[in-house]
């Protein structure tokens, strides 16, 4: 153990920081729980040599497939505030806990976005999205501290370049910035946004009319809950895969088979067709190799029953790939960032 104002510890398992939960280890590790923390291990980091970095948050949309050789550091910066219609929290804060709370503030926007896993900090990282909202539909700006330099920096809607589960971290600025604190426009009216088919469904059968921003959350969470696995029961990464956008000719030529494929228009001629109908089509629900799978409730969802390894469910991965090639000529891309 290497002792500094805060620890670095050594040869860590990593089992408890993925949702997949899988095992791998990291050489290093540390998790800052305050911004002098945070300082004082970047500071460290750079003095090293070979040492590349992993910035940690939730853990729950990645896969281990190796041990890490350097340091991961994990972010569990905390803190919540709220200031006019703005709802601010720290990068370490438990998204789903941060939800409930805007909604207990009576601060509306988040409720669609209800028991998503992770933090707030990785949030923006992959522009998380559920049930027709977006974290760009309601982004204010958040800070971020230069990895390099130390400088802190805030970085605007625009300059996040947000995309269907894209941002700038993921892109041109990947591995310059930890996130340290989001902001969110948000409002004191509700105006709950329940268009997506599953939702009104939902507030139907429970006969709700004019629906309040909890019971949209109460119906996001139903839902959620019905289909996808808890990751504290049965180890996940939420979507595997990124929903694929395809040419119209080549819906067109699905349509001749599968009339009913379900598809979203996204732009002239582009069109988005859900990856766990596709992976569903090529029978792969509900599929189970010895300790992990297909989910039963929802194909675009692996699950670890325990003991699986990262390698093997990158192998169950591929072989969806593979069969959706064949079968619908598409090539599915991980959600999962894959380590
Ligand atoms: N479908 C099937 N079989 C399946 C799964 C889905 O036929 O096994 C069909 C459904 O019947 C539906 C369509 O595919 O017609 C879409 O399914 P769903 O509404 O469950 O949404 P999704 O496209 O599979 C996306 C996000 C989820 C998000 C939901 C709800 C991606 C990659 N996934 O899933 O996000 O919760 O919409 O908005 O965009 C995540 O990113 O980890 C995630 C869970």
């Amino acid at each position: 153990m290497i002792t500094l104002g805060v620890m670095i510890q050594e040869n860590v398992s990593l089992k408890p920081y993925n949702t997949f939960g899988v095992e791998a280890s990291t050489k290093f590790f540390a998790e800052a729980t305050s911004l002098g923390e945070l300082e004082e291990i970047l500071a460290w980091y750079r003095e090293q040599n070979d040492c590349p970095l992993l910035v940690l948050g939730g853990g729950s949309n990645l896969l281990f497939t190796r041990d890490w050789k350097g340091l991961v550091l994990k972010v569990s910066l905390t803190g919540c505030r709220v200031e006019g219609d703005m709802a601010i929290a720290a990068a370490g804060e438990d998204w789903h806990s941060f939800v409930l709370w805007t909604l207990e503030k009576k601060i509306f926007g988040l409720e669609n976005l209800s028991l998503i896993p992770g933090q707030v900090g990785t949030a923006p990282m992959q522009n998380i999205g559920a049930y027709g909202v977006e974290i760009k539909d309601v982004f204010e700006s958040l800070k971020a501290i230069n990895i390099n330099s130390g400088k802190t920096k805030i970085f605007s809607l625009d300059e996040c370049e947000f995309g269907y589960r894209e941002s700038v971290f993921k892109h041109k600025e990947k591995g310059n910035w930890i996130i340290t604190e989001v902001s969110f426009k948000l409002s004191k009216t509700p105006q709950v946004k329940v268009e997506y088919g599953t939702i009104k469904t939902t507030l139907e059968a429970h006969n709700i009319k004019n629906p309040t921003p909890q019971q949209v959350g109460q119906a996001v969470t139903a839902i959620r809950e019905s289909k996808l696995p808890n990751p504290n029961d049965l180890g996940s990464a939420g979507s595997f895969f990124k929903n694929p956008v395809v040419a119209a000719e080549l819906l067109q030529k699905i349509k001749t088979d599968y009339p009913e494929v379900p598809h979203y228009k996204v732009a002239d001629k582009q069109f988005k067709l859900p990856a766990g109908w596709l992976i569903d089509q090529s029978g792969w629900k509900g599929h189970t190799r010895d300790n992990h799978g297909v989910h039963k409730h929802q194909a675009l969802v692996l699950v670890n029953y325990g003991g699986a390894t990262g390698e093997d469910i990158l192998t169950l991965a591929k072989d969806i790939q593979q069969s959706v090639a064949k079968k619908f000529d598409i090539i599915l891309k991980p959600e999962v960032n894959i380590i």
